[in-house]
């Protein structure tokens, strides 16, 4: 009954805040009260057919993310060329080995408010997983395919007036369809859109900003309309809500109309500034108003130099940057706007600056967020196109439904000032062959068609064959995926006068643990399944990331990178492909529950220029029964520092193991980490002191050795949340000793209770080889540590969590909810 008026209020909220303003659109979103059925269903469009043993689920809704683990879960006999594997293995949790394979059909009731004769009524989607079949009453409306994309029906037609209308929806995931975990179902927001027949375009409307001085910025507004004789009045605002331009035009050119507006004194988007403006455009037919959208845009340049790169506001501006998965760890593939600003902030304070959405169109509210937070987004379309990766991949629907996809990313996305490049796809096999060369220079036409503002990339492995064949040549950008060892010769062949490290680094380690002896390996492998965090272990195709900072430092011609990748994701453990229980990846800076391992700080050091970093690691708790240190005690243990110092000195126990600086004289990893190779491990302290470069004492940190876990110690991204029912707070929880240290071997089992005006949502601990189930209020710590994550009600209040653990005191940390 709750949720009945809770719905019902949203729907009036939607329709009120709208006929306020006198705007005759009315936006619904359908969140709650789906049905819901993990399996196929004959005749489930059917009005008639009763839905009394269905779930009832919200949207986004990942079906899979419950689990439970299982190894059998699209295991997947191959050999994987691009792995440079000689032989077919069993990959057990390539796709995360979750059950996201199957069908599962979804039906909503909604009613459409004030619908007559003489509306029009669309029906979006932000993306379902996948091969999406849609009904309305019963009756078939389209399909779309792609599960990344976005996509949307005229339902005007298949509507009842003044009486509830049933949507149907029939998604299904092929096994051997993906190279990751997916996810599943309904996973992005889905909307009704109820509007005049006259009107604009839906994403028919394209702002840029082609002149942009101190004194002045040219918007110009191109714009689709439905209907004849209008007038087209455009309000321009800033942040503020202060009207700073305005424009009027009748003129039409065939369904366009076309405006160019001044902005004086325009305040720019940056990454420092990511100043926004809102164009409200009104649509009239005589007096009468017919339509009103409002769209939010940002005034900036971007342009590409030879030898420069991405020059942003006259700028040159290098990709720091990396690559993400859409999951969201514990969460699985459900949209959550939250959780991906969590990312974001963290990213952000990582000195990041880029966003490579791997390998698919990001979500929107992803781009949203890097439009508000100044990030920089290369917006990517497909892992594979007419040629397999995997056997039920894209493959099956490029030819039919490519040219559609592109246009839906690009129509979708192309106002939001933080995407600067598109990328048409990655590693696609389509690299070797005449017609992969057409497919590309077809591809990027197409993105040129629908957007000429930004250039286009591929993200390419086979790049000896592409100095040959020309593929490489037709982009505009040449987006290198590894190859150091060709960036040269690349940039001597490629015609376009620079290299883009499309994808960089895929470093692998586990947060918190550390092997020996430390050594440079490619593909390691160790009997815990886990990987060293010394930072030294790559994939056979890549290197470590000081590889690739000397080629970002020593030449301008090499215009950033988008290291792989920001945080683990589900799916794809390498080098664990095919040990069972490994399920997800071990590529992340962060790992699942985006806890920062210690290459975040490596990175830090570099990029972030404006804070201070100065960390240390190994952590200092021997003997350590996971990495077999039991007798360390006199053992060759280095230690390694992240820092943005160039010099600093380190204590054991107070003794002097002297001072390192960095240097170009020795190896890479001298370059960018002070590294003491020699230290004999002692229980105690752990002491650095860093160096300005006049020599003098500036910084200090020190890790100890943690006695015996003592309490717990939470800590929360946010302590005051909305109370909207979406909104999530991020606890952080340690175990730690009685004087307060990280125990950092700790595994201690943590009992979670949620009380209050919030819920327990899930929990994570970043192990790759966990088999607890994330939305189950028990786990394990992990290196010490785990992340719980509490959900808002739609109720103010005071939420309260409460963690236990055997021999352990019960914490409790408070989190506000509040009505924003
Ligand atoms: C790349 C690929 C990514 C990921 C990565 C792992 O070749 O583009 O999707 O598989 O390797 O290193």
């Amino acid at each position: 009954m709750k949720k009945i008026i809770l719905t019902i209020l949203s729907l009036l909220i939607a329709t009120i805040s709208f006929s306020q303003n006198n705007t005759p659109r009315t936006i619904l979103s359908l969140e709650d009260n789906w049905k819901f059925i993990n399996r196929d269903v004959e005749g489930a469009e059917n009005p008639e057919l009763t839905t009394a043993n269905w779930e009832i689920v919200s949207v986004p809704h990942d079906w899979a993310i419950k689990g439970p683990f299982d190894k059998t879960i699209d295991a997947q006999k191959v050999r994987v060329e691009q792995d440079l594997e000689e032989e077919a293995r069993l990959r057990t949790g390539r796709t995360g080995a979750l059950p996201h394979i199957g069908v599962g059909w979804y039906r909503k009731i909604f009613e459409v408010p004030e619908f007559e004769k003489g509306k029009k009524v669309l029906l979006t989607f932000d993306g379902a997983m996948s091969d999406a079949h849609v009904w309305i009453n019963g009756e078939k409306v389209g399909n779309h395919p792609y599960g990344y994309a976005y996509f949307y029906f005229d339902i005007t037609d298949y509507l009842k007036e003044d009486e509830e209308n049933l949507l149907a929806v029939r998604l299904e995931n092929l096994p051997f369809s993906s190279r990751w975990y997916p996810g599943a179902g309904i996973y992005r927001k889905v909307q009704v859109i109820v509007k005049d027949e006259v009107n604009f375009k839906h994403w028919g409307t394209f702002i840029t900003t082609p002149f942009v001085s101190e004194e002045m910025a040219q918007v110009n507004i191109k714009t689709e309309v439905n209907g004849e004789n209008v007038k087209l009045v455009t309000e321009i605002k800033d942040a503020d809500g202060n009207i700073v331009a305005t424009c009027s035009s009748e003129k039409m050119f065939g369904n366009k109309i076309e405006q160019n507006i001044g902005v004086p004194n325009p305040k720019i988007w940056s990454l420092e500034e990511p100043n926004l403006y809102f164009a409200t455009m009104k649509l009239y037919q005589g007096n009468e108003l017919k339509d009103e959208q409002t769209i939010r845009f940002g005034i900036r340049t971007v342009e590409y130099e030879r030898g420069k790169g991405l020059v942003l506001n006259g700028k040159v501006t290098k990709f720091k940057g990396v690559c993400l998965h859409h999951d969201l760890g514990p969460l699985g593939a459900a949209v959550n706007r939250a959780a991906l600003k969590r990312q974001l902030t963290i990213l952000k304070d990582m000195g990041c600056n880029a966003i490579r959405s791997a390998h698919n169109m990001p979500s929107i509210e992803q781009v949203e967020l890097c439009d508000e937070m100044g990030i920089l987004m290369l917006a990517e379309s497909f892992d594979e196109w007419a040629k397999p990766k995997v056997k039920n991949g894209y493959n099956r629907w490029f030819d039919e439904w490519a040219e559609k996809d592109v246009m839906n990313l690009v129509r979708a996305t192309r106002n939001h000032p933080s995407i600067v490049m598109w990328s048409a796809g990655n590693e696609v096999p389509d690299q070797w062959g005449n017609e992969g060369v057409k497919r590309a220079k077809w591809l990027q036409d197409i993105f040129h068609r629908e957007d000429h503002t930004r250039p286009v990339t591929v993200g390419m492995d086979q790049v000896a064959n592409t100095m040959k064949n020309g593929f490489g040549a037709i982009f505009d950008i040449p987006g290198l995926n590894y190859r150091l060892h060709l960036y040269d010769e690349a940039y001597d062949v490629f015609p376009q006068g620079f290299i883009l490290g499309s994808e960089t680094a895929s470093t692998v380690s586990s947060r918190g643990i550390y092997k020996f002896p430390v050594e440079k390996y490619k593909h390691k492998t160790y009997d815990d399944f886990q990987s060293s965090s010394y930072d030294l272990e790559a994939c056979r195709w890549s290197n470590v990331p000081d590889e690739d900072f000397v080629w970002q430092d020593d030449y301008d011609w090499v215009i950033g990178e988008f290291v792989w990748t920001g945080f683990d994701y589900l799916g794809e453990p390498t080098p664990y492909n095919e040990a069972w229980p490994a399920r997800s990846s071990y590529f992340g800076i962060c790992d699942l529950a985006g806890l920062p391992k210690d290459r975040f700080y490596l990175y830090r050091s570099r990029w972030n220029t404006d804070d201070e970093t100065l960390h240390i690691l190994p952590h200092w708790n021997l003997p350590d029964r996971q990495a077999g240190w039991e007798n360390r005690k006199g053992e060759i243990t280095p230690v390694f520092v992240y820092t943005n110092y160039n010099s600093a000195e380190l204590f054991v126990n107070g003794k002097s193991q002297g001072i390192q600086t960095k240097t170009k004289e020795k190896t890479k990893q001298h370059r960018y980490r002070l590294m003491w190779i020699d230290v004999k491990y002692e229980p105690g302290t752990l002491k650095v002191v860093a160096f300005d470069d006049d020599g003098n004492p500036v910084a200090e940190k020190e890790v100890h050795t943690a006695g015996k876990p003592h309490h717990l110690k939470l800590e929360a991204d946010r302590s005051e949340i909305e109370a909207d029912g979406k909104d999530l707070s991020y606890i952080t929880v340690s175990v730690v000793d009685k004087d307060g240290n990280l125990c950092p071997t700790a595994d201690n089992q943590l009992n979670f209770d949620v009380s209050g005006a919030g819920k327990f949502k899930v929990v994570c601990n970043g192990d790759a080889t966990s088999l607890e189930m994330f939305h189950k209020p028990t786990m394990k710590a992990f290196s010490g540590k785990l992340v719980v994550t509490v959900q808002s009600l739609e109720e103010a209040g005071e939420i309260e969590l409460k963690v236990n653990g055997k021999g352990l005191k019960t914490e409790t940390i408070k989190i506000q909810a509040t009505k924003m």
